[in-house]
């Protein structure tokens, strides 16, 4: 199929890397010179596993190319929209104004057939407003709201085997044909038994956000019982083992630590209760505000907890601060809560040196003011403490003795606590996790 990708950032990028690898014929288009540049010789702009490969190999065979010209859409028949829908400045609301342009760049070149897919997360009620504004703009023109739930890191393998597919489609005939077009889009996945739901706009749209709220209040809730777990001496990793065993809970997310970041989870459910106050819903979704100050609360607690490990005094010492990125396997520092903790004890005073396989480029971009070194050798030497916050591999398998010879005093706060406590006490390290 003739494919164009509107957006090609960490969602938009892959996807038209992955729509070729699988033998369509794409081009993806962005207004950001620089990142087409790079897309277009093969090197994606962002880190993300499995990305470079199908993305050299699609763009060397000629099915995947990208252009900042938005005309080249007339060449496509399916037409995705991956534009970002980032938090307004001035509030919770999601900022619409990429979505919007996209949708007013991409009707003057579509033609009647063409299905426009929106991929890209949206406030409840978008798709429909969309759909009255494209009949006037672009008639014969189908939309259809196709949410993404690629988890970073797991990008390339959930965009080319998702868990499930979901089409939002408006009634009648077009809609029947628009999701029969999605079919052979996603054939591969569709052949190989992946559930497919179709639905209206409204559903589709808040299929998105709801599976991101469920999942940002599965991670606060347990860090929540952290909370508690800490004033009564508890372990809030065995709770989380426990409860898990019970499959209506699943263990799955309940990983206690620093707390949710990224591009989505926190913007989403924000956006989401902004979204339900408009509606006059606000306090159906009331609890996702709690959710999102539960979140914020961790961030702080690893800072205080910082500070009293340190004694009170925190000014001029030494941190060796190991993750930079929302989470591992990405480059990713959007709402990082290892960054965010990162900025805030600088400006207490202490001299914070990060570091992250990954993401200290990005990082260096939002925070100029941090100490940064590339060998994680390096960032722990002399350190008066250590404070993991991102669970990268070569951080999780530290080795206790190793590192106790390079740092100045063996203190290790545990923001994911992914270490194994008996093992750095025993090897002389002060431990401290979040909630055991
Ligand atoms: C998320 C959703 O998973 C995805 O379906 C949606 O499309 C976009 O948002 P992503 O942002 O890539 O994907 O990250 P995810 O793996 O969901 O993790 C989100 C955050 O939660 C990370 O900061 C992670 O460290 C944190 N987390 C996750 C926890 O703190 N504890 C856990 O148990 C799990």
């Amino acid at each position: 199929m003739r494919i164009s990708v509107i957006g090609c950032g960490y969602l938009g990028a892959v996807h038209a890397a992955a729509m070729a690898e699988l033998g369509h014929e794409v081009v993806g288009i962005d207004v950001d010179a620089a990142k087409i540049a790079m897309l277009s010789a093969g090197r994606p702009p962002f880190f993300e596993p499995g990305l470079p490969e199908i993305l050299a190999s699609s763009v060397a065979s000629g099915r995947l190319r990208f252009t900042t010209d938005i005309s080249a859409v007339a060449d496509a028949d399916v037409h995705f929209v991956a534009v970002g829908t980032p938090q307004s400045a001035d509030g919770d609301a999601a900022d619409l104004r990429f979505v919007d342009a996209a949708f007013r760049s991409l009707a003057d070149h579509v033609k009647a057939g063409d299905l426009i897919v929106g991929k890209s997360t949206v406030p409840v009620g978008t798709a429909a407003r969309l759909a009255e504004e494209l009949a006037v703009a672009a008639p014969g023109v189908t939309l259809v709201w196709n949410p993404e739930f690629l988890r970073e890191g797991f990008a390339v393998q959930d965009t080319i085997g998702p868990d499930r597919l979901v089409y939002g489609v408006p009634d009648g005939d077009a809609g029947e044909r628009a999701a029969r077009i999605l079919d052979h889009v996603y054939a591969n996945a569709v052949a190989s038994g992946t559930p497919v739901i179709v639905a209206d706009y409204a559903t589709a749209e808040l299929v998105k956000v709801s599976a991101n709220a469920f999942l940002a209040t599965k991670i606060s809730f347990i860090n929540a019982m952290a909370e508690i777990a800490e004033v009564t001496g508890a372990d809030v990793t065995k709770l989380a083992d426990a409860i898990g065993h019970d499959a209506r809970i699943g263990r799955r997310f309940l990983n206690a630590g620093v707390g949710f970041g990224g591009g989505c989870l926190p913007k989403d459910i924000r956006a989401f209760s902004a979204r339900a106050r408009e509606l006059g819903k606000g306090e159906a979704i009331a609890f996702l505000d709690e959710i999102d100050k539960i979140n914020l609360r961790r961030r702080s607690r690893v800072v205080e907890l910082v500070e009293q490990q340190l004694g009170g005094d925190i000014v001029g010492k030494r941190v060796a601060m190991l993750g930079l990125a929302f989470k591992p396997h990405s480059d990713d520092v959007r709402d990082s809560p290892a960054l965010e903790v990162a900025i805030r004890l600088v400006e207490a005073g202490a001299d914070v040196v990060a570091t992250d396989p990954q993401a200290i480029e990005s990082s260096r971009l939002r925070a100029p003011q941090l100490k940064f070194e590339h060998s994680l050798e390096s960032a722990l030497r002399g350190a008066e403490i250590v404070v993991l916050l991102t669970e990268w591999p070569e951080f999780v398998s530290l080795d206790p003795d190793e590192a106790g010879d390079l740092v100045a005093s063996k203190r290790v706060v545990d923001g994911r606590n992914s270490l194994d406590p008996a093992r750095w006490r025993a090897a002389g390290w002060q431990y401290t996790g979040l909630g055991r």
